[in-house]
């Protein structure tokens, strides 16, 4: 994990990124014992001194869950903002953390970000069928055969392959008059739900993911909360069976 140390002494309190290069230039920051004026440097793992002080290195790895709220992107694209990663713990920042999938900017609910490789090939590969469940409220009227379709695999615009079968209940309607459905996928494709409710016939309004694997969005964590996975959870997450 590549950490410039601009952007390690920024995320340990030193200030923003040019306030710390001005700490930096003025030679005051030393890496592995040597004076390091170089705001661009790599820590990998060497000591980091400001006025001979130790910086003490964070966590070297970490797991949080995230109750999504609306409104933010899953990219590093400042152009995109508000981010994801604006909302990680100050604690976890000089990590390289990536999202388990994506949840787009208007949809809500449970997202893995962690610094885990294998955990995120684990979550998001299409072969071990874990399930994500969502909640869906959508306008419309679905076609007659909706259920049938989801559970044999439905073709979508420019995908060469058929959906993977995924259970679909159709629940009574909202205060809103939105009707309202649970969507079970077992893969993530490109806005999966919304292309299959529009070729169903209907249009999502709202959506939140309130499951993946055995793990259900925890009732503590607020919209907007991210913290670290418990290890009970991280078993549930990666559980295969409902
Ligand atoms: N399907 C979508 O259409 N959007 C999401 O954010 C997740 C699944």
């Amino acid at each position: 994990m590549a950490t410039r140390l601009d952007a390690f002494l920024s995320h340990r309190g030193f200030g923003s990124r040019s306030q710390v290069r001005g700490i930096i230039r003025s030679g005051r920051v030393s890496l592995a014992g040597q004076v390091c004026r170089d705001q661009g440097e790599h820590v990998d793992g060497n000591v980091v001194r400001v006025d001979g002080q130790i910086i003490v290195e964070g966590v070297a790895s970490a797991t949080l869950l995230l109750n999504k709220p609306l409104g933010y992107a899953c990219s590093h694209d400042p152009n995109e903002a508000p981010l994801v990663e604006e909302l990680v713990p100050e604690s976890f920042r000089h990590l390289t953390l990536e999202t388990a999938g994506r949840l787009d900017r208007d949809t809500s609910g449970l997202l893995v970000v962690t610094s885990d490789g294998a955990l995120i090939h684990s979550l998001t590969n299409p072969r071990r069928h874990l399930v994500k469940r969502y909640r869906v409220a959508y306008s419309g009227k679905l076609s007659y055969h909706a259920v049938a379709r989801c559970a044999k695999g439905m073709q979508l615009e420019g995908d060469p392959n058929p959906t993977l079968p995924a259970e679909l209940e159709l629940h009574g309607e909202d205060s809103d008059s939105l009707s309202l459905a649970t969507l079970h996928l077992h893969e993530g494709r490109y806005h999966q739900v919304r292309r299959m409710f529009a070729e169903l016939g209907g249009e999502v309004v709202r959506l939140h993911r309130d499951r993946i694997g055995g793990l259900e969005l925890p009732s503590d964590l607020m919209p907007g909360q991210m913290r670290e996975i418990r290890a009970s959870e991280l078993s549930r997450l990666t559980a295969t069976v409902d």
